[in-house]
C-alpha cells in the first residue's frame, strides 16, 4: 500500500498560539479518509500546514508519497500533487477561472492542450461552464463555489486533494451532488483528506476512514462506528471514553447542536 500523505509528529503554532501537538495521520493513495473535530480543534490549520501557508512555526515531518513537503515552497507543493479546496473560498477579482486553471496546469506540468480539453469535459460535467470566463469564484452562492473547487481538483488531478468543510453551507440537494462528485474522483493514483462537521455527507461517501481530530492531535481513528459515536454522544463521548480532559477553548458540543443541517462556521 503506497502512502499518499505520512504526517508525524506534526505541530505547529501561530502567534505565540499552540495548535496542532504531534499529530499522526495516514492516507495510502487510492483511499478517502475523513477528518471530524470540533470547532477550533486544528483541522483548517492543519491543512494550511500541509500546503505551506506563511506564518506557522512548524515542527515534525509530512510526507507526500514519501518526499518531504514542510521545507518545500507553496508552488512546489502544488507541482508534487498537492491540492487544497478552502473552507472558506476566497474570490480573485480579475483572474478568470479558465486563466488560473490554464496556469496552475502548467505549473504541474501538464500540456496546454490537455489542460484545454480537461476544462472543457470537467466543466461539462460539474456544470460549470458559464464560470469559467468569469472571475474565479465572483458572485458564485456556496454551492457553486464548491463545485468549482471539486471542477478545479478533476482539471488537476492532485496525488493528494485536502477538502475543507466543501460540503458546509449547502443545501441537501447540493451535498448530495457534491459528495458523489467527490465519490468520482476516487483513484488509485489520489488520497483524499475530506474534513466535515456532519454524517449527513458520509450517507453519500463512504471514506475508508474516520479519524477524531481534538486539541491539535488524532485522538481516534476508525469506520462507521465513529461517526456514529459522535452522532449519539457528540466529542464529550469521545473524550469520556478516552480520558480526554476538556479545556475551555474548546467547548463541547451537544449532540443536538452537532448535525444540524445549519452550519455553525459559514
Ligand atoms: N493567526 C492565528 N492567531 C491565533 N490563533 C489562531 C490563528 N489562526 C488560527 N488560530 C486558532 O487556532 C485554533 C484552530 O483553528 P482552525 O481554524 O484550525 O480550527 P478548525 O478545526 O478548522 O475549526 P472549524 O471546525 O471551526 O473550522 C482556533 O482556536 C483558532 O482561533
Ligand atoms: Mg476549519
Amino acid at each position: 500500500m503506497t502512502t499518499a500523505l505520512d504526517v508525524r509528529g506534526l505541530s505547529a503554532g501561530v502567534d505565540g498560539k499552540q495548535i496542532l501537538e504531534g499529530l499522526d495521520l495516514v492516507v495510502p493513495l487510492g483511499q478517502m479518509h475523513a477528518l471530524m473535530g470540533p470547532n477550533g480543534s486544528g483541522k483548517s490549520t492543519l491543512c494550511h500546514v500541509l500546503t505551506g501557508k506563511a506564518g506557522y512555526v512548524v515542527s515534525g515531518e509530512a510526507l507526500l508519497e514519501g518526499k518531504e513537503l514542510l521545507s518545500l515552497e507553496v508552488d512546489e507543493r502544488a507541482r508534487l500533487g498537492l491540492l487544497q479546496s478552502f473552507q472558506y473560498p476566497t474570490e480573485v477579482p480579475g483572474v478568470a477561472l479558465r486563466e488560473f486553471l490554464l496556469e496552475a496546469a502548467e505549473e504541474r506540468g501538464i500540456s496546454e492542450a490537455e489542460a484545454r480539453d480537461r476544462i472543457e469535459r470537467e466543466a461539462a460535467r460539474f456544470d460549470v461552464t458559464r464560470f469559467l470566463d468569469r472571475a474565479i469564484n465572483n458572485d458564485l452562492s456556496g454551492g457553486e463555489m464548491k463545485r468549482s473547487e471539486i471542477f478545479q481538483m478533476a482539471v488537476l488531478r492532485p496525488r493528494v486533494a485536502l477538502l475543507d468543510e466543501i460540503d458546509s453551507g449547502l443545501d441537501i440537494d447540493a451535498v448530495k451532488q457534491v459528495a458523489q462528485a467527490v465519490e468520482e474522483m476516487r483513484s488509485p493514483d489520489l488520497g483524499v483528506l475530506m474534513i466535515t462537521h456532519y454524517n449527513r455527507i458520509l450517507r453519500y461517501v463512504t471514506p475508508d476512514r474516520i479519524h477524531v481530530m481534538i486539541g491539535g492531535r488524532i485522538v481516534d481513528s476508525g469506520g462507521a462506528e465513529l461517526a456514529e459515536e459522535l452522532e449519539a454522544g457528540g466529542y464529550k463521548a469521545i473524550r469520556e471514553r478516552l480520558g480526554l480532559v476538556e479545556t475551555s477553548s474548546e467547548p463541547a458540543r451537544r449532540p443536538a447542536d452537532f448535525f444540524t443541517d445549519t452550519p455553525f462556521d459559514v
